[in-house]
């Protein structure tokens, strides 16, 4: 099958008044559909950077991203947003839900935005659905302050996952839970993957997080140091990456 995502030699540079940052220095990889991937890496290595351009959030310097067989490097805004909310699902370390809205309306929102009717027929059925994989059965009438840390960062996931995107694009997902709370997201994310085939992309600091995945991308410095291949492991165990990235000093 061709990759999911394409990335050749992306270099991305912002101008900060007189200085220039480099935070990508020409990075290649790709993503298999169904693979579970993550970015990880130092504080400033640049992950978020490359994670925003896989999903067209921003434009690089220079090289190219190939989303599903087309270059979104240079799409215009509208394009670019299309991208965004047809074939993408963000999950950021903010839960940025709505804080009026319940569960299942907070999980709808897409649709509502897109003026869709998500009350009846199959869109019911699918919030009901993630609503069901992220295990917040029950919950639905609940408001965010209702909600535990890791049940609001689980309403995120499920409205990332609701609109059926290509990839899911996820930027320190656990960087404000605990170590349990953390881990029910990564298995909600793990299982979103090898239950129903849906491609990942994580970005973590964490070694722990960064073993659900199948394959780890070490990031420094605006370069991959190394990829590593997990394979898909129920068992989540950190121990091999761990032992690798000792190998390699980092
Ligand atoms: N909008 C921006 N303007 C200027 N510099 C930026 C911008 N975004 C990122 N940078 C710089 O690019 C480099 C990479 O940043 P990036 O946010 O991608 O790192 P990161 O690996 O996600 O770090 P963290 O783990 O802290 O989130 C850093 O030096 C950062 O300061
Ligand atoms: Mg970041």
């Amino acid at each position: 099958m061709p990759p999911i995502i394409e990335v050749h030699d992306l270099t991305k540079q912002f101008e900060l008044g007189q200085s220039t940052v480099e935070a990508l220095k020409g990075v290649s990889l790709a993503v298999q559909p169904g693979e579970f991937v993550a970015l990880m890496g130092p504080s400033g290595s640049g992950k978020s950077t490359l994670l925003q351009l896989l999903g067209g959030l921003d434009q690089p310097t220079t090289g190219s991203v190939v989303f599903e067989g087309v270059d979104i490097s240079h799409l215009s805004d509208d394009a670019a947003t299309r991208l965004r909310r047809e074939r993408t699902g963000f999950v950021f370390q903010a839960f940025n839900l709505i804080p009026l809205l319940d569960v299942r309306e907070n999980i709808a929102l897409p649709f509502t935005i897109a003026g869709q009717d998500a009350t009846r027929g199959e869109l019911r059925d699918r919030i009901r659905d993630v609503i069901d994989l992220v295990e917040l059965t029950g919950k639905e009438r609940h408001r965010p302050d209702q909600l535990s840390a890791g049940e609001q960062q689980r309403v995120a996931v499920a409205r990332a996952l609701v609109t059926r995107p290509s990839v899911l694009l996820a930027d320190e997902p656990t960087g404000n839970l605990d170590y349990t709370t953390g881990g029910e997201i990564l298995d909600a994310l793990w299982k979103s993957c090898d239950a129903a085939g849906q491609t990942i992309v994580l970005v973590t600091h964490d070694a722990r997080a960064a073993a659900y995945a199948d394959r780890v991308f070490v990031i420094g410095d605006g370069r991959i140091r190394d990829d590593i291949a997990l394979g898909r492991r129920p068992d989540h165990s950190a121990a091999p990456l761990i032992a690798r990235l000792a190998q390699l000093g980092l």
